[in-house]
């Protein structure tokens, strides 16, 4: 199935989007009385999207009905400079009215191994279950320069096929992280790629021209439950479409 792309002119545009698509979809969800769960990235791209919802939606998304959970965490402590929640918590978490109990954290400053199964059992007991897999109604993914996704890098792809839906992963740089795997993004209702930058532009163009080098990828591998993938990029990171 072709990727759906939405190109916008700025960085800044291409969040607002992004925004505009979780407000859309979490209205939807409010209007049956339904709570929205969604998953997040951590990274600068993710931080703007961040920052925007809440200057701008803070009144308009009916948080109340947010239910977030992370996509990867970097373990370390929440309060640690390169933590996946204190990157949120700062630039959105403390500014919108978002239950704390609608907030699931990976908890980056517990063992590795102990959390990654702490947060599959949260998973199983807090999504509803589609085959047996934890299902979100949105994943929102970032892109690495290297093609990774979630903390699913190209040296460790076996975590696109685990039969685990949360492992640990590890950097190239030796840095462990915590990380839902390819059958738990898989699996998600929509899967929504927000990648903007010229250093994206190769990657992205190798992966969504399906080039045969594209399988090294981890990013090349994921999609939605049927099949679509949908990539929000702003003009520099499409450059090369
Ligand atoms: C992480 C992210 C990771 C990120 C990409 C893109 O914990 O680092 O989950 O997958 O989304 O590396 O990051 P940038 O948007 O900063 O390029």
């Amino acid at each position: 199935m072709d990727p759906i792309l939405h190109i916008y002119d700025t960085p800044e545009e291409t969040a607002r989007a992004v925004a505009d698509l979780i407000l859309t979809n979490a209205r939807s969800k409010n209007k049956l009385s339904l709570p929205i769960n969604i998953a997040i990235s951590g990274g600068s791209t993710p931080k703007l999207l961040f920052t925007l919802l809440a200057n701008q939606y803070s009144d308009s998304i009916p948080w109340h009905f947010v239910r977030l959970f992370w996509v990867d965490e970097r373990c370390v402590p929440p309060t640690h400079p390169e933590s996946n929640f204190g990157m949120t918590y700062e630039s959105l978490l403390k500014q919108v009215p978002i239950h704390d109990t609608n907030v699931f954290r990976m908890q980056g400053e517990n063992n590795p191994e102990t959390e990654a199964e702490r947060y599959q059992k949260l998973l199983q007991n807090e999504l509803p279950l589609k085959d047996g897999i934890p299902q979100f109604d949105l994943i929102l993914l970032g892109m690495g320069d290297d093609g990774h996704t979630a903390s699913i890098f190209p040296n460790d792809m076996s975590l696109l096929q685990s039969k685990l839906t949360v492992a640990v992963g590890v950097h190239p740089n030796g840095q462990k992280r915590i990380t839902l795997t390819g059958p738990t993004i898989n699996q998600a209702e929509q899967v929504v790629f927000l990648i903007t930058g010229e250093a994206k532009k190769d990657v992205l163009r190798q992966i969504i021209r399906h080039e045969s080098s594209r399988e090294k990828f981890p990013a090349a591998h994921v999609h939605s439950a049927n099949g679509e993938i949908e990539f929000y990029m702003d003009k520099s990171a499409a450059s090369e479409l």
